[in-house]
């Protein structure tokens, strides 16, 4: 029986023209320094040929009224949540105890970010609901992502924490630490200063640990050529379905009747 055919057939480059093209058919594996840096190469290239309004959901934005600041807090206490359940399912399988620890370390984190946001919700009047998620499916697409790894059952548990990682820890959280949470602080500090206040101390500095995480997964433990394939695969996945969510914002706010 063939090992390398299969995946090599399935490891179609989903993306391509992006520096980093060549990791979907590698047989030898580049060192954790040089993976990390075409890695990073590709997600830039790929965020700098993206339209302005397609690269965060704050394009746009001045400020935000008292009820678009409600649902935006629903939603990101919906997000910290699953913040917390997706390293969780890493944790379990994750065979490298540096790593290890640290998804416990942002298990903790997120919970944190949880619990201030919802507090903060319920001061304005707003109300967590347990039941709560987007009307939003390009949103629940992506989360369902880095939860179920796209129907994707890895029985290498090195694979399943690969590519978790590189969507939720490097992808996403890797770009919301360098665009998006930065954009969002300088629209939020003129509309409420305790939001700002938990991005600036708490929100921020933790991201730049867990955007950390996905740096080490690369540089320290994504030594062979079926995990790097891995990465570049997911890193596309989270990247297409990342502006994908973007670009469905206008359409989703109209239909919550919020204007721009
Ligand atoms: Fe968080
Ligand atoms: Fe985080």
């Amino acid at each position: 029986m063939s090992t390398t055919t299969p995946e090599l057939r399935q490891a179609k480059p989903l993306l391509d023209g992006l520096p980093g093209d060549e990791l979907y058919g590698i047989k030898d594996p580049v060192d954790g320094d040089t993976l990390l840096k075409i890695m990073e190469a590709r997600r830039v290239a790929f965020w700098n040929a993206t339209p302005d309004t397609e690269k965060s959901h704050y394009q746009g934005y001045s400020s935000i009224s008292r009820a678009q600041l409600i649902n935006s807090l629903k939603r990101q206490c919906h997000a910290e949540l699953a913040a917390v359940h997706a390293p969780e399912l890493s944790f379990r399988v994750c065979p490298w105890q540096d790593v290890k620890m640290d998804l416990c370390r942002q298990m903790n984190e997120e919970a944190r970010h949880f619990n201030m946001i919802r507090t903060h919700l319920e001061e304005l009047g707003g109300v967590w609901d347990d039941e709560y998620s987007p009307d939003l499916p390009e949103w629940n697409q992506l989360f369902a992502l880095f939860m179920l790894l796209d129907n994707r059952f890895f029985l290498d548990p090195a694979k399943e924490v690969v590519a978790r990682c590189t969507v939720l820890n490097f992808g996403i959280e890797g770009w919301d630490h360098l665009y998006v949470q930065p954009l969002f602080l300088g629209i939020i500090k003129n509309v409420d200063e305790t939001v700002a206040e938990i991005y600036e101390e708490t929100i921020m500095p933790d991201e730049t640990f867990h955007f950390s995480i996905g740096q080490r997964v690369l540089r320290n433990h994504c030594d062979r050529a079926d995990l790097q394939r891995i990465a570049v695969e997911y890193l596309d996945k989270q990247l297409i379905a990342h502006r994908r969510v973007n670009a469905a914002f206008p359409r989703y706010h109209k239909q919550l009747g919020f204007h721009e």
